[in-house]
């Protein structure tokens, strides 16, 4: 029997990861379909459980329910953890597994795709939300040579870095003058049509600025492209976190370079 995967999300019908994992299911021979799910506000939780209970075989979680599957979830992964928040869901007889691929697909992308080694590099994280607690433990996990969480209200920059060893909080405004190798935006100041503050840090020489947002040309890039910055958006992000999931749930990891180059349209 196919072995159903679904995408749970509100809304979540422009998702691009049934096309994602189609794509990977193709190429790797996988016996697997993919669909979009749509759960009511205050129904997340029963949308699983009918799930589940039709045979359902795993899950990917998007806005604004990752922090609801954390809940549900009756085991995490380390990173999930980490994250406070899950985006894959996998159903056994031994109950729920929640993991946070997000963090890991950044990182990936980061490395294969971009060839940016985040390594000794300085890294500034703008933002202190869900998306950024999300990548935090991967990325400190590449060992960079400093890790600052910036963010519009410094007080939430300085919460989200104390429960991480290895990075520093502060506001925007601290931001003066000073040299970042790799900067990542992680607001939601892109998404919401909002305006980024100018910042005003120095983009040091070979800078790559990442905005998580993908499909459209952000405030962020606007100002790192003036700047004379490399920039990406996070459209590999997207296609990484759900080869990683693939992984998680079908043992096999697919190739993502196809797959990016098609939603590329290239
Ligand atoms: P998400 O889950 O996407 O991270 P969130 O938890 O609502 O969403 O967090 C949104 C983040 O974007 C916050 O860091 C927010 O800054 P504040 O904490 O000061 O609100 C940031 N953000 C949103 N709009 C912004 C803007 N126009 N300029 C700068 N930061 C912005």
């Amino acid at each position: 029997m196919t072995d159903r995967y679904v995408v749970i999300g509100n809304p979540v019908a422009h998702s691009q990861s049934p096309r994602i994992h189609a794509l990977f299911a193709a190429a790797t021979a996988q016996d697997m379909a993919y669909a979009t799910l749509p759960a009511p506000l205050d129904g997340f939780a029963a949308t699983v459980r009918d799930f589940v209970a039709g045979g359902g075989r795993g899950a990917n979680v998007t806005v604004p329910f990752k922090e609801e599957a954390f809940r549900i979830a009756t085991r995490l992964s380390d990173r999930a953890q980490a994250a406070g928040a899950v985006n894959t869901l996998t159903f056994s007889g031994n109950g729920i597994l929640g993991d946070n691929t997000d963090g890991a697909g950044l990182v990936r992308d980061l490395k294969s795709n971009l060839g940016t080694d985040i390594s000794g590099k300085r890294v500034l994280l703008l933002g202190a939300g869900g998306a950024a607690r999300g990548v935090i433990l991967p990325l400190l996990g590449e060992r960079p040579s400093q890790l600052l969480i910036a963010n519009r209200t410094a007080d939430k920059a300085l919460a989200l870095a104390r429960d991480f060893d290895g990075c520093e909080g502060c506001g925007l405004e601290a931001l003066d003058g000073r040299p970042f190798d790799l900067i990542i935006n992680a607001t939601s100041a892109g998404l919401t049509g909002g305006v980024s503050p100018r910042l005003t840090f120095r983009y040091a020489p070979d800078a790559l600025a990442y905005d998580m947002i993908y499909g459209r040309e952000t405030d962020f890039l606007r100002q790192a492209t003036a700047a004379g910055a490399r920039t990406a958006d996070g459209l590999g992000m997207l296609v990484e976190q759900a080869a990683e999931a693939f992984l998680v749930w079908r043992g096999i990891r697919p190739e993502t370079a196809p797959v990016l180059a098609e939603l590329r349209g290239a």
